[in-house]
Formats: structure tokens, C-alpha cells, sequence
């Protein structure tokens, strides 16, 4: 291509973050859509883009021929339909996590993925987080030796943020947050097999579902997992992530810069703590443009494309599942 990627970015609130990904790519801004005026005008202003170009229906960027990508941050409801849209126009679509809220929605967003010539992208922002793509270097190269156990955890104060789409009961903090710490683990040690859970409910009285849930999950190859999810911590935001190997431990965060590395000697024994200095990025949304746009311009597989952010999602839900039902749940990954 020998002029600039063409984007429109739909919801101007975090979908911020995502023109400037795109800004920084050196991608042309051609459209932002918001459904709310206010929202609109501010991002408009901010971006320079001129008045023509501001739509509060996203329909207008649907239709728009000159587009090339079109990034998505509106509530986690309406992901699917508007994608759905895009996709059906032969836009490339990047949207934000989670892809969806039920599986009926899952299910429709792979088959519309899969009859579409165009990418897609679900935004699971943790697999570009400097600190995370630091583990999984270290996982690979056999650092840690091979691993036993994996833990994350989401911990985010929501009380200002449950008073709107967040408060759905469909948007447990497990899928709307915890699938953060999912996926990390999911890119980290694979598919967890069964998973159990329990929920507590003591912070966020706008919502009717738990705002703490612990998760136990068992992997393939003998390892163990643990997902803990607060939407009502009293805390900063943190993912804290522990990654056990035969061979050392790695400790990280998406907060910190800086990450723990314990290796060991000949003997197996455990040798003094290593301080890996690194850059502190949760929302690393130039690197998540530049990869998209590498899939799109050079026609690469989109490694979290609609099936793999469906599989994350199913995940979600079946610790949803165990921590109601009170009993292990197998996953169903089948899309
Ligand atoms: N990756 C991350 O770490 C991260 C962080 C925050 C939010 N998110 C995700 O980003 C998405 C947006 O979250 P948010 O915090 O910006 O929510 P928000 O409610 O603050 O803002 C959503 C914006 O979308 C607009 N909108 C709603 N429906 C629309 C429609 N049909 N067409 C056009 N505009 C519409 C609203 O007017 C609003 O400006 C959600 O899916 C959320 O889960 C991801």
C-alpha cells in the first residue's frame, strides 16, 4: 500500500487510547463515531478531525468505502453487532476484549468471522504488556524449566464504574476484567481443562453478581492454575502474575517496573532473587495497532482473532458457571 492506513475508531472514551495506537502507527484518522455528542466533540477537538467526519452512528462508518481498519471500544454488549456490521462492509476490525458476553454471541461472531475476506481482531491487551511478553520469552527459552503452576489476578476498584452497562448481570467481573488475567494464562500455559470457583459479594451493592471470585483450573501436562478476580478491591489496579517452573519463578505485573526472576544452580537449588528492570505499558494499544496492521497489510493470521477470543470468554463463563453451580466445569472450546 502505498499511502497511509485509512482508520475510523468507534467509542470515544477508552477507544482514545486506540486513535492514539493508530496515530503513533502514522495511520490516518479519517473518522470517529460516538453515540453521545459530548463525547464526541471532545474527541473531535482533541484529534483535529473535521466536523464531517464526527458521526454519532456508527452506521456511517460502516458505509464509508474508504476506509481500511476500524477499531471498536463500546460497551461489551454491543461488540458482536457492531463487528458483525463492520465485518459484513469488509472492514478490518479490531475490537476491545471481552469479544462477547454468551455464547450465542460467541458463536455468531466466529461464523461471521470466518465467511468475512476481512481480519479481526479481539484486543487482549495483556499478550503486549511489556512485563507479560518478558514471561513468555522466559517461558520459551526454557528459563523456568517446564512449568507446575500459573497464577493471575485482576484486581480494579469498579465503585465508580458499576453504575452504567457494567452493572448488566451478563458482564460479571470475571468476563468483563478477569478475562485479562484468562487469557494471560490461557497464552501462557494453554487451554485450562476443568476449572472450579468461589465467588464472594460484599463490595459493589449496584451489581447482582459476585465482585471477588477465586478460580482453581488444572492445564494439560500436570499444571495447576489460579485466576483471582476483585472488582471492588481496595487497592491500585493491579494483574500480579506468578509463574512456577521446575527450573526458577517469575514474578510480574502489569503495574511494576520491574519483575522477579528466580533461577537455579546445578544443584536445583534456588539462587539469589533477579531484578529484570522493564517498562511499565498495561495498555500497550501502539503495539496491538502495529500488529494488526501487519496482519491486514501483509495478509498475516490474526493470532487473537474471533475463535481464540471466544475460547477466552468460554473460559470466563465456566468459572462463572462453577463458582453459581458449586461444581467443576469443562470448558467448552468447541467454536
Ligand atoms: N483493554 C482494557 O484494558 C480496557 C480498559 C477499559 C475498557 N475496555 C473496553 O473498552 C470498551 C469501552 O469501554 P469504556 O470504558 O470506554 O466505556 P464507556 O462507557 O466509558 O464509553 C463507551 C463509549 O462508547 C459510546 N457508545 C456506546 N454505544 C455506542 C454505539 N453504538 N456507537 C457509538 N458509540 C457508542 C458511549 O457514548 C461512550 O462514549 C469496553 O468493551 C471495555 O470492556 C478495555
Amino acid at each position: 500500500m502505498d499511502r497511509k492506513l485509512r482508520v475510523a475508531n468507534i467509542g470515544m472514551k477508552f477507544g482514545m487510547c486506540h486513535v492514539e495506537g493508530a496515530m503513533s502507527y502514522g495511520a490516518e484518522i479519517v473518522a470517529i463515531c460516538d453515540s453521545n455528542e459530548e463525547n464526541l466533540r471532545f474527541a473531535g477537538e482533541r484529534y483535529n478531525i473535521p466536523e464531517e467526519k464526527r458521526f454519532t452512528d456508527y452506521m456511517d462508518i460502516v458505509n464509508d468505502k474508504d476506509i481500511d481498519i476500524v477499531t471498536v471500544a463500546i460497551p461489551d454488549q454491543q461488540h458482536v453487532k457492531v463487528s458483525c456490521d463492520l465485518l459484513r462492509a469488509g472492514k478490518n476490525v479490531l475490537c476491545e476484549k471481552p469479544l462477547a458476553l454468551t455464547r450465542e454471541d460467541l458463536e455468531e461472531m466466529v461464523r461471521v468471522a470466518d465467511e468475512s475476506d476481512a481480519k479481526f481482531m479481539v484486543g487482549q491487551i495483556c499478550r503486549f504488556t511489556p512485563a507479560f511478553e518478558k514471561a513468555k520469552e522466559l517461558i520459551e527459552s526454557g528459563t523456568i524449566g517446564e512449568l507446575y503452576f500459573v497464577e493471575s489476578e485482576y484486581a480494579h476498584d469498579y465503585m465508580k464504574l458499576c453504575d452504567n452497562w457494567r452493572a448488566d448481570p451478563n458482564r460479571h467481573g470475571v468476563i468483563g476484567g478477569g478475562c485479562h488475567a484468562v487469557d494471560l494464562l490461557r497464552w501462557l500455559a494453554g487451554d485450562p481443562k476443568e476449572v472450579f470457583a468461589y465467588g464472594t459479594h460484599k463490595l459493589l451493592p449496584m451489581v447482582s453478581y459476585d465482585d471477588a471470585t477465586v478460580a482453581i483450573m488444572k492445564f494439560d501436562n500436570d499444571v495447576a492454575g489460579k485466576v483471582f478476580v476483585s472488582t471492588g478491591c481496595k487497592r491500585d489496579y493491579t494483574m500480579r502474575t506468578v509463574i512456577y517452573g521446575t527450573k526458577g519463578t517469575i514474578i510480574c505485573d502489569n503495574t511494576s517496573p520491574t519483575m522477579t526472576l528466580f533461577t537455579t544452580d546445578e544443584d536445583g537449588v534456588t539462587k539469589e532473587a533477579q531484578t529484570i528492570e522493564i517498562e511499565v505499558n498495561n495498555h500497550n494499544a501502539a503495539r496491538e495497532f502495529e500488529v494488526f496492521a501487519d496482519a491486514v497489510l501483509n495478509d498475516k493470521p490474526v493470532i487473537t482473532d474471533a475463535r481464540e477470543g471466544s475460547k477466552t470468554v468460554a473460559a470466563c463463563l465456566a468459572i462463572v458457571e462453577a463458582s453459581t453451580t458449586g461444581k467443576i466445569v469443562k470448558p467448552d472450546y468447541n467454536f
